[in-house]
């Protein structure tokens, strides 16, 4: 009975279900299409996003690590052409290279000037104590250390001789220049190395290291070998200069 009862109102529930469904279900594959669509929609406007996430994040981690890496070492590999009148060719084209350190820091310069190419001068390595205010050779074929004031007209500061490095550092050449020449003559033996500052000390211990005394009297550029003496081409400022250390006489 109330099967019975039931059966038709069933009939009509299904009915109505039928009918509902048959409502509902056209519209479902619609409902679906514009899903897909919209789906399609979606997952490229994410995509779009991701994308745009990652290029930022790429930048910002490329800018911080290119930073980062600026900020910790001021590490220089740079060289210059220059006219070098003491040369047997004419016009004498040089190039010197060298490896330059700045720490902005510490208020100093180390810089290494390994084996010319051309004969100009020998391998070394240089500290500039701008807190001492003293400069160091180490001369590496002699394996020599010579102390002398740091001379600031001819040496940068730090952060000067930095920006003038960093504005040429995609090039990693700096403008075409010239040579000048310093005469320096060996005066004393150091033996309190410690006095030197711990730059130079590190750099000098365990050689021999002497006191350095600029001669005065210095006008022609002297060709090489002519003396007693070694030289050392470098560059800390837009010109490169030849120190040359000579003996006593
Ligand atoms: C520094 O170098 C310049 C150029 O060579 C020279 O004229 C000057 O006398 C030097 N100064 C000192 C204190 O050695
Ligand atoms: C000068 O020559 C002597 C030997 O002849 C050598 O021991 C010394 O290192 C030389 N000095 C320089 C500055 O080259």
């Amino acid at each position: 009975m109330v099967k019975i009862s039931f059966q038709p109102a069933v009939a009509g529930v299904k009915g109505d279900k039928a009918d509902k469904a048959a409502e509902e279900r056209p519209p479902q594959p619609r409902y679906k299409k514009g899903g897909s669509v919209g789906s399609v929609c979606y997952l490229s406007m994410g995509m779009v996003v991701l994308l745009t996430g990652l290029v930022f994040a790429s930048v910002y981690i490329y800018r911080y690590f290119f930073l980062a890496q600026l900020a910790r070492d001021n590490f220089f590999h740079c060289g210059v052409f220059y006219e070098d009148p003491l040369s047997a060719q004419m016009p004498a084209r040089m190039e010197l290279e060298e490896d330059v350190k700045i720490y902005l820091e510490e208020n100093y310069e180390r810089i290494n000037v390994p084996v010319p190419q051309f004969g100009g001068g020998d391998p070394a390595d240089i500290i500039h104590d701008f807190q001492r205010g003293l400069t160091a050779y180490h001369d590496i074929s002699l394996d020599k250390c010579y102390v002398i004031e740091l001379n600031t007209t001819i040496v940068l500061p730090p952060r000067n001789f930095w920006e003038l490095l960093m504005n040429v550092k995609r090039g990693t050449y700096l403008p075409q220049t010239y040579i000048i020449q310093e005469e320096m003559v060996v005066t004393e033996h150091v033996n309190d190395k410690e006095a030197l500052g711990s730059f130079i000390y590190h750099l000098c211990s365990g050689k021999d290291t002497y006191r350095l005394r600029r001669r005065a009297t210095q006008r022609r550029i002297t060709k090489r070998g002519a003396k007693n003496c070694s030289a050392i081409r470098h560059f800390e400022n837009t010109f490169v200069v030849e120190t040359r250390i000579c003996g006593v006489v």
